[in-house]
Parts: C-alpha cells; structure tokens; sequence
C-alpha cells in the first residue's frame, strides 16, 4: 500500500471522526445517480464507467485511466490532485462537496477491487 494513499485516508478519517471506512458504501455511492448536479452528469459511473478496472470517457470522449487502484497503482497518490478532482467532479456530479465520509468509502472501494 501506497504511504501517501494512506496518509489521504487517515486525513479524511481524522475529518470525518470515523475510525474505518466502507468499500460497500464506496461502492453505493460511485455508482448511484445524483441529484443536484449537472443534468449530464449524474454519477461517477458516467465517466468512470461502472467497472474502475476498465478505462473511463470523459464527455468529449477522451479516455480515462482506470479508477481502481488494482488497475492504476498511482491513483490516490498526490493529495493535490485527489483534491483537485473531488472538488471538481463532486460540484458537477452532486452539486456540492464531497464530504470526508464520502471520499474515504469511495477510495476504500477503488482500493479493495
Ligand atoms: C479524476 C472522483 C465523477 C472525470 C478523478 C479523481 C477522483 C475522482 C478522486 C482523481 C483520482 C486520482 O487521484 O488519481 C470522482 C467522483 C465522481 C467523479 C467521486 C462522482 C461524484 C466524474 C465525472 C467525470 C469525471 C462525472 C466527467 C465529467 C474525471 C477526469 C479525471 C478524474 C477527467 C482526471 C483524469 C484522471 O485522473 O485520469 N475523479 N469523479 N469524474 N475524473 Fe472523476
């Protein structure tokens, strides 16, 4: 395991009081609808797909490297641009941040695949 992807997770705990995270819930939320975002984008599964192993799309059709960790090894691996893109995706996806519970159960499930 990467020390960094660890050090964003035991952030999020700290965050988010809670002592562990849930891939299952991860899981919940990756590929549920939304409301509250953009009308075009209501779930993560819309670019990531609804397997992280494989390649996402973006919406202009440009490929996406695999979320899961299995897949990837450098996902979750630089603070900055996990935050960049939470911040980013989570406004057009739900229409507000992601919270701390919510980021760490995500990077718990792309982390157990
Ligand atoms: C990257 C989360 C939905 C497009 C990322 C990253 C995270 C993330 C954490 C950075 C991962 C890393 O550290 O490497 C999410 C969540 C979503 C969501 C939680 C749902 C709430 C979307 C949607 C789109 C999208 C709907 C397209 C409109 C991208 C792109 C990148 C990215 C283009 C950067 C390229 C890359 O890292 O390969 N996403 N995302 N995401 N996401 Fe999402």
């Amino acid at each position: 395991a990467s020390p960094v992807r660890q050090a964003i997770l035991d952030g999020y705990a700290k965050e988010a009081g809670v002592a562990a995270f849930s891939a299952e819930r991860g899981k919940a939320f990756f590929e549920a609808s939304h409301a509250g975002g953009k009308p075009e984008t209501p779930s993560c599964t819309t670019c990531h797909g609804m397997d992280p192993r494989m390649p996402g799309r973006t919406r202009a059709g440009k490929a996406i490297e695999p979320m899961a960790v299995s897949a990837n090894p450098k996902r979750f691996t630089d603070s900055a641009f996990v935050e960049k893109w939470f911040k980013r995706n989570c406004d057009s996806v739900l229409g507000r941040p992601c919270s701390a519970a919510e980021k760490g159960d995500l990077i718990a499930y792309l982390s157990s695949l």
